[in-house]
């Protein structure tokens, strides 16, 4: 495994191998993100995995400074399973060398519902930053986790729009044996809040249930969420939502694919996750 610091030196090897599968991430590496470090493996043994904590989407008062920078433990564990791995670790100023970015990648009003409602601007410095880096990197497959939904659709949709010259692989989310999805922001729970945080899969797969059963009423299982989450104390409820899972328009009845969507906070962390139904 080797740590790349600059764009010269990650463009130098790039021109030295013909496949790239890339995983980005932002470090404080887990299982989760193992799992797409795997499905990069499986393309090609040329793998590079990028950690940079991206400035650009996260928004005032959100946890930017208190993200964890854990390079060393990260490439610890890429080194297990992805020996001959690049690990591509620029610092702000290689990434963002103008301190403000000027051109930034705009997508569509899916940027404003759902995560994007509550987080102004993130999937625009999503966008922007995985762009910077496809643009580096030039990967011929990139994965990403379906725990991050929306993010995946923006990215899949931007890529196919804008002809980027790669693919996409989705990724299953990794649970704990809770239910609980994992996620970096796991690291913010206490071990009460931990096993209050599965609370959110119980309420995935029950509406799932429902909806296999031929419960149509969408709005009523989200509301039974929303009453439970807030008897229990969470602190806030973002959305509890179905919707089509190819569009992310609102769900109708006829919709085949279905995905139910959560984002709530749990005392001063906020959590994400889904549930796909195949109907
Ligand atoms: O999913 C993440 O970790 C980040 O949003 C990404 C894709 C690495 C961009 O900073």
């Amino acid at each position: 495994m080797k740590i790349i610091h600059t764009i010269a030196e990650l463009r130098a090897w790039r021109a030295t191998v013909d496949q790239v599968a890339f995983v980005p991430t932002m470090g404080n590496l887990h299982q989760g993100h193992m799992a797409l470090v795997r499905a990069a493996l499986a393309e090609t043994p040329h793998v590079v995995v990028s950690l940079f904590v991206n400035r650009l989407q996260f928004g005032q008062g959100e946890d930017f400074d208190r993200y964890p920078r854990t390079l060393a433990s990260d490439a610890a564990l890429i080194e297990e399973i992805a020996p001959n791995a690049i690990v591509f670790a620029p610092d702000e100023k290689e990434l963002y060398p103008h301190v403000v970015q000027h051109y930034k990648v705009d997508p569509p009003a899916i940027q404003d519902e759902l995560c994007g409602a509550f987080r102004p601007g993130h999937f625009q410095g999503v966008a922007t930053v995985v762009t910077k880096l496809f643009n580096i990197v030039q990967p011929t497959v990139a994965c990403f986790g379906k725990k991050d939904y929306q993010q995946l659709f923006v990215i899949q949709s931007m890529v196919e729009e804008l002809n980027m010259p790669l693919r996409i692989i989705p990724v299953d989310t990794g649970r704990a044996e809770s239910g609980l999805a994992l996620s970096s922001r796991n690291g913010y729970l206490s071990p009460e809040e931990r096993v209050e945080a599965a609370r959110i899969y119980f309420h995935l797969t029950r509406m799932r249930d429902a909806i296999v059963a031929g419960e149509r009423d969408y709005e009523k299982l989200a509301n039974e969420t929303i009453a439970d989450l807030t008897a229990r104390g969470w602190s806030q409820i973002d959305y509890v939502e179905a919707r089509n899972a190819h569009t992310l328009k609102p769900a109708t009845h006829t919709d085949h694919h279905i995905v139910w969507l959560i984002a709530a906070r749990l005392g001063k962390t906020r959590l994400i996750d889904n549930l796909e139904i195949d109907l």
